[in-house]
């Protein structure tokens, strides 16, 4: 009785240390399987021949423009009618809150637009000022038709800090995030843009809930240039 006692105990305790050493392995990846599980994480987002996207949580496609990704010259898509219901909505809501927001906005552009207005900025202020805060052509949010401008009532792109704050807490209950804040002008590639507001649709509570960018949220990479 004593001897057999003895010997469950025994094999307990080999089981343990068994268990414990598959724990170990499977909390020390080496490097290689640390690179498998990072290209995994990168397959998620796909070329879709003339953009890239990622698949949101619900299996919606959600499109990624940023410096690193950039779209087809001839993606034209024009403005995404979902879109531009929700941005109407969302601008009445403003204007009803006592904001003062234009029913002028900057949302579709082509290419041809955008390289138009790149050019302009280079010529004013120099091609290293001007990636800061203008897209090149191909790498804008604007030619997907899925991103505003808000524009206030004087005309100009929305700075205002009561109204911006207003955006940073509600833009998500209409479906849409804040693209470029200044904790995140890194990743994003942008200096801050208070008045910029990217469609995402069901998503966008999540994705402002989490304080991340649109790049940390899906693990895309993001920031400068190739060049
Ligand atoms: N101003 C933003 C980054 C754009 O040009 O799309
Ligand atoms: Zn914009």
């Amino acid at each position: 009785m004593k001897g057999k006692k003895w010997l469950a105990l025994a094999c307990m305790a080999l089981a343990l240390v068994a268990c414990g050493q598959k724990a170990q392995k499977k909390a020390t990846e080496n490097p290689e399987q640390q690179s498998v599980r990072k290209e995994q994480k990168a397959n998620k987002l796909r070329y879709q021949g003339s953009y890239y996207s990622v698949q949101g949580a619900d299996g919606q496609e959600i499109i990624i423009v940023n410096k690193k990704h950039p779209l087809a010259a001839n993606y034209a898509p024009g403005e995404d009618p979902e879109a531009q219901s929700a941005f109407r909505q969302l601008v009445t809501a403003m204007q009803e809150e006592g904001f003062p927001i234009s029913d002028h906005y900057s949302g579709y552009r082509s290419y041809e637009n955008q390289s138009q207005l790149y050019q302009n900025y280079v010529a004013q202020d120099g091609q290293a000022e001007a990636d800061r805060y203008s897209a090149r052509p191909g790498y804008s949010e604007h030619q997907t038709g899925l991103a505003y401008d808000l524009i206030d009532t004087a005309g100009n792109l929305l700075t205002e800090a009561k109204a911006s704050q207003w955006l940073r807490e509600h833009a998500a209950d209409y479906g849409f995030i804040v693209r470029y804040t200044e904790d995140k002008e890194e990743i994003t590639g942008y200096t801050a843009e208070s008045w910029h507001i990217r469609y995402i649709g069901s998503e966008a509570q999540k994705i402002a809930k989490s304080g991340l960018s649109l790049e940390e949220y899906f693990e895309v990479p993001g920031g400068d240039y190739e060049d």
